[in-house]
């Protein structure tokens, strides 16, 4: 029997990499894609050393190193384009895109995010989430556009909010869910069940006007 072809990624990072770490594993375990490499915007970070850890090629685009976001961005794009990936995936990639960067990798680019989007777009979900007094919180996969945490829902995963929970508490548990949805919507893409058409996420020949939920048994719905 045939193998079905791998899909090729890019996994871009700025931290610890954890979530890159669970698409790694996810790929030894048989998700049919090829990390092709691994590329952060912080020397030194602990991804990046996962990302060898595992044999995956390391690439660090500094953006100190240049002038503004337009000529970073044009940098990147062109680290990119060698690796041709069929997707571009945002692990804790901790920089807004120019327009004409995302423009290049339209429906092929996709990001985690801390919360129950639309809610806490931006930084600090988790404390926002508990100084609102809110019982549950969560974590997205959505497909990037030019609005910041804004583009097409995919999938989300929710936990409950209990009062022992601080931020650190709260994101750790977040994480675990993290690293399991987002290998999860990976794996849709590379086995073709999952594509951004005409600004919609499209989930086995379906629209998803809202995003899929991850269930306790590990199933989606709706
Ligand atoms: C995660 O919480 C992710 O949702 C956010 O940044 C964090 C990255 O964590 N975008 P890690 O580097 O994958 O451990």
């Amino acid at each position: 029997m045939t193998q079905p072809e791998k899909l090729p990624l890019v996994v871009l990072i700025s931290g610890s990499g954890s979530n890159l770490q669970a698409v790694i594993d996810q790929v030894a375990a048989g998700l049919p894609a090829e990390i092709r490499a691994v590329v952060s915007n912080r020397p030194g970070v602990r991804g990046l050393e996962r990302a060898r850890l595992a044999g995956i090629e390391t690439r660090v685009l500094d953006h100190k190193r240049y002038p503004d976001r337009e000529s970073y961005d044009l940098a990147l794009a062109g680290l990119l384009s060698e690796y041709q990936p069929k997707l571009v995936v945002l692990a804790g990639f901790m920089r807004i895109l120019s327009p004409q960067f995302i423009q290049c990798f339209r429906g092929r680019m996709l990001n985690i995010h801390p919360s129950l989007l639309p809610k806490y777009r931006g930084l600090h979900t988790h404390r926002r989430a508990l100084e609102a007094g809110d019982t549950e919180h969560g974590a997205s996969v959505h497909f990037v556009t030019e609005e910041l945490d804004g583009g097409p829902l995919v999938l989300q995963a929710r936990v409950a909010i209990e009062p022992e929970d601080d931020e650190e508490r709260l994101a750790a548990k977040v994480l675990t869910k993290e690293h399991i949805i987002y290998p999860m919507v990976i794996r849709w893409v590379a086995e073709g069940r999952l594509t951004c058409r005409d600004g919609q996420a499209v989930r086995d020949g379906r629209v998803l006007d809202r995003p899929l939920f991850l269930m306790d048994n590990g199933t989606t719905e709706p």
